[in-house]
């Protein structure tokens, strides 16, 4: 399904009725993953700080572009933690060992939020809510989203 954000606040409103679905969503095996892909500018971080802020994050969420990882408390119960990766600079999957990402996934209690996950799509899971983010014009994106697995 395609959806056209026309505005900052449309993204705001995707990430709050993503943010509610899967806050109530039973828990999988492993962590939840909400894949962004969408080139620079279309509204990846933007999303992820809306998401985090409806979640409870009280702390300024940045795109960890150097540190590749970052993780951040919530206040929701079923997923107390958010972790955002952006992995932009990453050279394939074996970069993310170090990093600590198996750790991550396999807490059932977190929710990760990956910006260029085609940097390492073998890492992700079966299971995973895809966005796929495009610019279409200077003050609109559109948004398609997917549900893969469960
Ligand atoms: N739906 C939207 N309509 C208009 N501008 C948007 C929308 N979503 C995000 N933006 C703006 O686009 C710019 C880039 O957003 P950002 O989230 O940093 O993109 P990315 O992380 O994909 O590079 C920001 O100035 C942001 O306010
Ligand atoms: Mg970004």
């Amino acid at each position: 399904m395609k959806i056209l954000l026309r505005g900052k606040h449309a993204t705001h409103e995707l990430a709050v009725v993503l943010g509610a679905a899967l806050s109530t969503a039973p828990r999988l095996s492993h962590a939840r993953v909400i894949a962004l892909t969408g080139e620079l500018g279309s509204g990846k971080t933007t999303f992820t700080q809306s998401f985090g802020k409806f979640l409870g994050v009280n702390r300024r969420l940045l795109s960890p572009t150097f540190a590749l990882r970052s993780q951040y408390k919530t206040q929701s119960k079923r997923y107390p933690i958010l972790e955002h990766f952006d992995w932009y600079r990453l050279k394939g999957i074996q970069d993310l060992s170090p990093i600590g990402w198996k750790e991550a996934l396999n807490d059932p209690a977190r929710i990760l939020i990956i910006e260029w996950p085609e940097r390492a799509r073998r890492a992700l899971p079966k299971s995973f809510t895809h966005i796929k983010l495009a610019h279409t014009k200077e003050k609109e994106r559109s948004a398609v989203i997917t549900f893969h697995g469960k």
